[in-house]
């Protein structure tokens, strides 16, 4: 079993059977799996942690996702839209603390229109000219993703959700299709974004053999960015009844696509930190190498519940950066503030 694990590291591929092997695997290959993850992290990173400010600027949505909080048909949760210039506060302050990569997160809010985004991204240049900024707005238009690119944003994080068509369309209503899904991924990639890709373990009907279909998506992809977090039920969902997905497995396969792909932004989620504090940190000893606190405004934090008992203070928010720095210092990693791009060379 060790053997596979040293060639999934040599080679970065496995085939569908080795990576089942792997994600059944039993817990001496486990721990050496997270360990041969941890250090070809560390060979590419040092035992640096990128930050990244998330904020969350509207919790409108139009889209019916089965798993998530934000979905148009939970009326249980008040929605909010920031305004431009309360976004541009938040760039402000997280500025003056030295982050230098925001994080635009959104529902599929049609006011988030393409001269709306374009503006705040001149206006995020003009206050924080070195900082990158990131997108993750849901799925737009080939050239509605071109013009956000041209006017500043170089990243955009969408995750697939599921490879698998069929498990796709069990999580998401019919009005949405994993073609379009995929097409959006490939037009973001073939723009020259650092896009991110990712989905959730543990959802509902989810089986081994969807997960494989997820890690052969993310080999063939290649991605630069990889977000990947346990479903945590949201009880004014479809899915509420069910139970949240294992961190065990969810640490596993970030080892997995760590080894797969060993110069990818993989963020320590704010999904497994909500589940036990100090998943945060084993996601990170398991190949992690960013975190995204929350810069929202307090008072709208917990309305971007995407699933219940999110976390969203202490380590989650600006005012946690300290905290945060002191519970990575206790693993020996420190918080890196620099935009840290994705790297195209191979430092090995
Ligand atoms: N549990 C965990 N993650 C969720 N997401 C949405 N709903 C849930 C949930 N209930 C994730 C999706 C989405 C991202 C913004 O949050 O993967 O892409
Ligand atoms: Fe909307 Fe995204 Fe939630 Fe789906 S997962 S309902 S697109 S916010």
């Amino acid at each position: 079993m060790r053997t596979l694990v040293d060639r999934l590291a040599t080679l970065h591929t496995l085939d569908a059977d080795s990576y089942r092997a792997l994600l059944e695997c039993d817990s001496d290959t486990e721990s050496y799996l997270k360990e041969r993850a941890r250090n070809i992290a560390t060979e590419h990173f040092g035992h640096e942690i990128y930050v990244r400010g998330l904020i969350e600027i509207s919790n409108y949505c139009r889209n019916n996702c089965l798993y998530c909080g934000l979905r148009r048909d939970n009326r249980n949760i008040a929605r909010y839209r920031l305004s431009d210039n309360e976004i541009i506060d938040c760039c402000a302050k997280g500025y003056a603390m030295g982050l230098r990569t925001f994080v635009l997160q959104s529902g599929e809010d049609s006011t988030l229109t393409d001269s709306r985004i374009t503006n705040l991204i001149s206006r995020i240049a003009d206050i924080a000219p070195e900082a990158a900024i990131t997108l993750s707005l849901g799925e737009r238009s080939k050239d509605s993703y071109t013009a956000l690119f041209n006017a500043g944003a170089s990243r955009y994080l969408l995750r697939h959700e599921a490879a698998d068509r069929q498990l796709y369309s069990l999580l998401h209503p019919e009005d949405m299709s994993w073609s379009n899904r995929i097409d959006c991924a490939k037009s973001l990639i073939a723009i020259g974004y650092q896009t991110g890709m990712g989905m959730m373990v543990g959802v509902p009907q989810q089986t081994t053999d969807h997960l494989i279909e997820d890690l052969l998506l993310l080999q063939q992809m290649r991605p630069q960015m990889v977000g990947i977090g346990p479903f945590i039920p949201q009880a004014d969902t479809p899915l509420g009844y069910h139970t949240a997905g294992p961190i065990d497995l969810t640490l596993r396969i970030l080892a997995i696509v760590r080894l797969m792909l060993p110069n990818a932004l993989i963020p320590a989620t704010t999904a497994l930190a909500s589940l036990d504090a100090d998943a945060r940190n084993q996601a990170i000893l398991s190949g992690a190498n960013v975190v995204m606190p929350n810069l929202s405004p307090a008072c709208v934090r917990e309305k971007y519940a995407i699933y219940d008992n999110k976390a969203a203070t202490a380590s989650e928010s600006a005012e946690g950066i300290a905290s945060l720095q002191q519970q990575l210092n206790t693993i020996g990693y420190h918080l890196n503030f620099s935009r840290g791009d994705f790297q195209q060379y191979d430092r090995l």
